[in-house]
C-alpha cells in the first residue's frame, strides 16, 4: 500500500486511532471531533483509521498486538493517537502490557514528554500557588529501566518463591533521554534541567545515569543543571514546584512523578503525553488509565486527551493548531465548563462538543 505521509511531504497526516478500554473509549472521540473541528477551519486534512486493539479483542480472540502491527504503523502512519489500557477482566495486564509497552519498545519511542501546566490557579491543591508557579516539563526514559521485561519466578508458589526485576540500562539509551532534555531547554529557553535518580541506592544502574549526565551537562555550560534523588524530588515539586522547568528520570520514577505532577496541575484527567522518537511515527496518549471506576457513565474528563492531541498537532508542525486547543482548555476550565472530576455537572461529551465548537469558530 502506497501513502503519502504527511512527513514525507504528502498533502496529508495519517493517524491510527487506538482507543482501547473503558474511558479511552470515551475521551478518544472527543479528541477527533476537537481535531477535525479544528483542520477543517484551517483547511488542514488529516485521515484516522481506527483499530479494536484492547481487552474484548483479547478476551475474544486472544489477539494482543496483531502480527505485523508495528510495521505497519511505522510505514502507514505519521502518528498514534491512542486512549488507555487496562481491564479488570484481564487481571495479568497481558494486552496492555503487549499493545502500550509493546509500540513503545518496537517503536523504539524513547521519550515520553510529559508537561505538567496549571491552567487556572483554582485546580491546584497546593495553597497560593498560581499557573506561574506549576509549569515544567517530565522527560521520562521510556524503552529502558525496569520495564523491559527481563527476569523470571524461581521456585514460583512455594514458600521458598524468588522473584527477580531487572533494571536494564544502556548508556546509549541513557545519553539520548537526557540529551534531549537538554536540548529541549536549550530550543525553548528554559533555564534548568534537573536529573532524578536514586544513585544512593542503586548503585550500578543509576551510577551510570550520574556519569553520562556529568558528561553532558558541560556542553549546555548556560543551563543551570542539578541533580536530585527521587525522593527529594518528590518532596521538592510539592514544596516548591517553581524550582523546576524540565526534569529528566528514568522509567519508572518518571510514571510516578508524572501523576504527582499531573495531581499538582488539577489531576489526571487534564494531563497529556507524547511516546515520541523525533522524526518517526510517535505515539499520544494521556497520562490516565482506563478508570473502570468511573468508565461508561459519560463522565470522564476528555480534556486530558484533547490536550494530548494538541501535543500531536505539535509534532506532525501543526503548532498553531495545537495552541488552538489548549487555549479552547483553558476557556472551559475558565468557565467551567467541566466534568465532575473538576468539580463541574457536565459530561465527557457535552466538554467534547463545547470544544469542538469553540475551535471551530473562529
Ligand atoms: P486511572 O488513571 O485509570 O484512574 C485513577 C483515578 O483517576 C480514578 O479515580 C479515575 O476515576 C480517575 N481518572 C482518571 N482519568 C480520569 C478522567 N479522564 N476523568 C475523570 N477521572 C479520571 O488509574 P488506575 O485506576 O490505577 O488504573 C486503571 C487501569 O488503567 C489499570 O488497568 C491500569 O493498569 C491502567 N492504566 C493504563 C494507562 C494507559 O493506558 N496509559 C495508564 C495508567 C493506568
Ligand atoms: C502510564 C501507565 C503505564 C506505565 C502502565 C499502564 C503500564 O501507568 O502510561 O503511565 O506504567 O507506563
Ligand atoms: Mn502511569
Amino acid at each position: 500500500m502506497s501513502v503519502k505521509l504527511l512527513r514525507e511531504g504528502g498533502p496529508a497526516a495519517r493517524i491510527a486511532v487506538i482507543p482501547g478500554d473503558g474511558i479511552g473509549k470515551e475521551v478518544t472521540p472527543e479528541s477527533i471531533k476537537a481535531i477535525r473541528s479544528v483542520l477543517e477551519s484551517a483547511r488542514r486534512q488529516i485521515e484516522f483509521v481506527e483499530f479494536d486493539w484492547g481487552a474484548d479483542k483479547f478476551l475474544r480472540e486472544g489477539v494482543t498486538l496483531p502480527s505485523g502491527a508495528v510495521e505497519m504503523l511505522a510505514n502507514e502512519f505519521d502518528a498514534i493517537l491512542f486512549g488507555a489500557l487496562g481491564d479488570p477482566r484481564v487481571p495479568s495486564n497481558q494486552h496492555a502490557a503487549d499493545i502500550l509497552l509493546g509500540l513503545r519498545f518496537k517503536l523504539d519511542l524513547f521519550v515520553n514528554a510529559r508537561p505538567v501546566e496549571l491552567f487556572h490557579d483554582r485546580l491546584t491543591p497546593l495553597r497560593d500557588r498560581s499557573t506561574n508557579d506549576v509549569r515544567f516539563m517530565v522527560f521520562r526514559e521510556n524503552t529502558e529501566g525496569l520495564y523491559v521485561g527481563v527476569g523470571g519466578f524461581f521456585k514460583k508458589d512455594t514458600a521458598d518463591e524468588i522473584a527477580v526485576q531487572e533494571d536494564v540500562n544502556s548508556r546509549k539509551g541513557v545519553e539520548r533521554i537526557i540529551r534531549h532534555a537538554f536540548d529541549y531547554a536549550r530550543r525553548n529557553q528554559l533555564k534548568r534541567v534537573c536529573m532524578s535518580d536514586k544513585s544512593n541506592a542503586m548503585t550500578f544502574a543509576h551510577d551510570l545515569w550520574q556519569r553520562v549526565f556529568k558528561q553532558l551537562r558541560q556542553e549546555y555550560p548556560e543551563i543551570e543543571s542539578r541533580h536530585l534523588y527521587i525522593d527529594t524530588l518528590a518532596m521538592e515539586v510539592v514544596r516548591d514546584p517553581r524550582q523546576f522547568d524540565v526534569i529528566v528520570t528514568c522509567n519508572l520514577f518518571g510514571d510516578i512523578i508524572s501523576d504527582l505532577g499531573a495531581q499538582l496541575a488539577g489531576g489526571l484527567g487534564l494531563a497529556p503525553s507524547g511516546n515520541i522518537h523525533p522524526g518517526r511515527t510517535s505515539l499520544f496518549e494521556p497520562v490516565h488509565g482506563s478508570a473502570p471506576n468511573i468508565a461508561g457513565k459519560g463522565i470522564a474528563n476528555p480534556l486530558g486527551s484533547i490536550l494530548t492531541a494538541g501535543m500531536m498537532l505539535d509534532f506532525l508542525g501543526w503548532k498553531s493548531e495545537g495552541e488552538i486547543l489548549r487555549r479552547a482548555v483553558r476557556s472551559a476550565l475558565q468557565e467551567n465548563f467541566v466534568t465532575p472530576d473538576l468539580g463541574g455537572d457536565k459530561g465527557t461529551a457535552e466538554v467534547g462538543d463545547w470544544i469542538a465548537a469553540r475551535v471551530g469558530d473562529r
